[in-house]
């Protein structure tokens, strides 16, 4: 059903001009596409995009500092209505959408209409948002003075993404920026470009003025270069690894660029014996699943306590081995391919060095028979603080089950680990629902649930995770300025 209906919408796409094969820069579609872009599900090449480098980064840099002054001097309500518009259109195409970004980046298409739900959520609350940025009244220090506070758009606004959230991760950054008055250049993941593209047609038709959006695909390293050293970026935004988020960091710290950071985790999925423990299963289903286990705040070791342990993995091993792998157009597909071989090198790599110092395969734990990218949902048992699986993010779909004995133990062991963006923890009891909480050194905390994603919370970590907050109305004050006023001369 879904490939009939995957043709139809192919042709659809093509018909309005939604399969982009050309960057987006100062409101034109421009150069020729030749990076490749692949379904990671059948290897084919489904689409290419310009190989652009840093003397378009800086023309696109350029022509958003260019449509800076006009955008940011749009009222308040006129940007809001622009963001409204594009929200409406995204919605509109949203099966385009999902399609398109199924096709480059592997997820079921029931995840990626969820993923264009959850983006479109971002640009509508922004277009809320952007009425309600305030400033300070500040009491006087003096006689005959008045003081104020103002926020002020920050300016041209760099911003990077990755491709495990293609359409999501993209309106998560332009959204808040365009409401809080900045202008932006985008540089999509170069596995998931058609996404962005899409995107950026869309908000061309929701007439955002040439210059205000900008989306620049090509060469990494020598568009940030660009985009962390041009004088007229003032914030640089990144949603990556904690690898890149450090050089990015250096590179922008010779201008003093205001740097927004959302890195990687190692998350903690703790369930303590007092938990409900179908609920625990169901949560951590949802969250180390959900794209195959490639989100940044997915759960990547389970500490289940001792009393409790073997049944959890019992529960746990059945309902993996329900997961439906294939392509993510195939009608039931739960599982898609992992993004690239690179990244079921390391799922292996984690799981030999999980095995050769005792862990056990409960489930999975090999390639899958439809070859490519695709593995089996693993699970594990015998997991120690040694393996490496316990100290970087596999970023795969792997469950290792580590076995505590009291919730002292479980929260040294959450907290053994220089990431800090997202933990997890199940149990029944409210007085230990505050104490963990409390003392888990995390930004985000997920309690008696799985999935913490909205735009309405503060996403962000703390630790080698990240500096910076998205969504909800912290997300929009990254984009601004806060200028303090003394106005003298004011006579009773
Ligand atoms: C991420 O992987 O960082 C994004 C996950 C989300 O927003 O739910």
């Amino acid at each position: 059903m879904y490939l009939l209906k995957w043709t139809r919408t192919v042709r659809q796409i093509s018909d309005t001009r939604l399969l982009k094969s050309q960057a987006y820069l100062n409101g034109s579609f421009v150069g020729v596409g030749n990076a490749p872009v692949t379904n990671p599900s059948t290897g084919e090449v489904i689409g290419s995009v310009p190989d652009f480098g840093a003397d378009e980064a800086t023309e696109a840099v350029e022509a958003a500092a260019a449509a800076f002054e006009a955008w940011a001097a749009q009222t308040p309500k006129q940007r809001s209505i622009a963001l409204r518009h594009w929200f409406e259109l995204v919605v509109s195409a949203k099966e385009d959408l999902a399609a398109i970004l199924t096709s480059e980046q592997g997820k079921p298409v029931s995840e990626a209409l969820g993923e264009i739900d959850y983006a479109a959520s971002y640009i509508e609350y922004y277009a809320e948002e952007a009425k309600r940025i305030s400033g300070e009244v500040i009491p006087p220090h003096r006689h005959g003075v008045r003081n104020i506070a103002l926020r002020q758009p920050i300016g041209v606004v760099a911003a990077i993404t990755p491709w495990n959230f293609p359409a999501a991760m993209i309106t998560r950054k332009i959204a808040p920026a365009l409401a809080a008055g900045c202008t932006i250049v985008l540089k999509p993941a170069p596995e998931t470009p058609l996404t962005a593209l899409a995107l950026a047609e869309l908000a061309g038709r929701a007439g955002f003025p040439a210059g205000v959006v900008n989306i620049i695909t090509g060469d990494a390293r020598a568009i940030g270069a660009v985009l962390t050293s041009h004088p007229k970026v003032r914030l640089v935004s990144f949603t990556g690894s904690t690898e890149v988020g450090k050089l990015l960091m250096r590179q922008a710290s010779h201008s003093v660029k205001k740097v927004a950071l959302e890195l990687g985790g190692n998350a903690p999925f703790i369930v303590f014996d007092d938990a409900d423990l179908d609920a625990a299963v169901e949560g951590a289903m949802l969250s180390k699943f959900r794209n195959m286990g490639q989100t940044c705040i997915c759960a990547n070791r389970f500490y289940v306590q001792a009393s409790v342990h073997d049944a959890f993995i019992e529960k746990l091993s059945r309902r993996v081995s329900e997961l439906q792998i294939g392509d993510g157009f195939a009608e039931g597909t739960t599982q898609g391919p992992l993004i690239s071989e690179e990244a079921i090198l390391k799922v292996e790599a984690h799981l030999a060095d999980a095995v050769s110092k005792g862990a056990s395969v409960v489930v999975g734990g090999k390639r899958h028979p439809m070859g490519g990218t695709f593995f089996e949902p693993t699970v594990i048992s015998g997991a120690s603080s040694d393996m490496i699986l316990a100290r970087q993010e596999t970023f795969g779909p792997v469950a290792p089950v580590f076995r505590f004995e009291n919730e002292k133990d479980a929260i040294a062991a959450a907290n053994d680990t220089e990431s800090g963006l997202a933990a997890y923890f199940y149990s029944s009891d409210l007085s230990r629902i505050f104490r963990v909480m409390e003392k888990l050194e995390y930004g985000m905390v997920g309690i008696n649930a799985g999935l913490l994603s909205t735009e309405l919370a503060p996403f962000g970590g703390i630790k080698e995770s990240g500096n910076s907050r998205e969504g909800s109305h912290h997300g929009i004050l990254e984009f601004t300025e806060l200028k303090y006023a003394s106005i003298g001369g004011i006579t009773a």
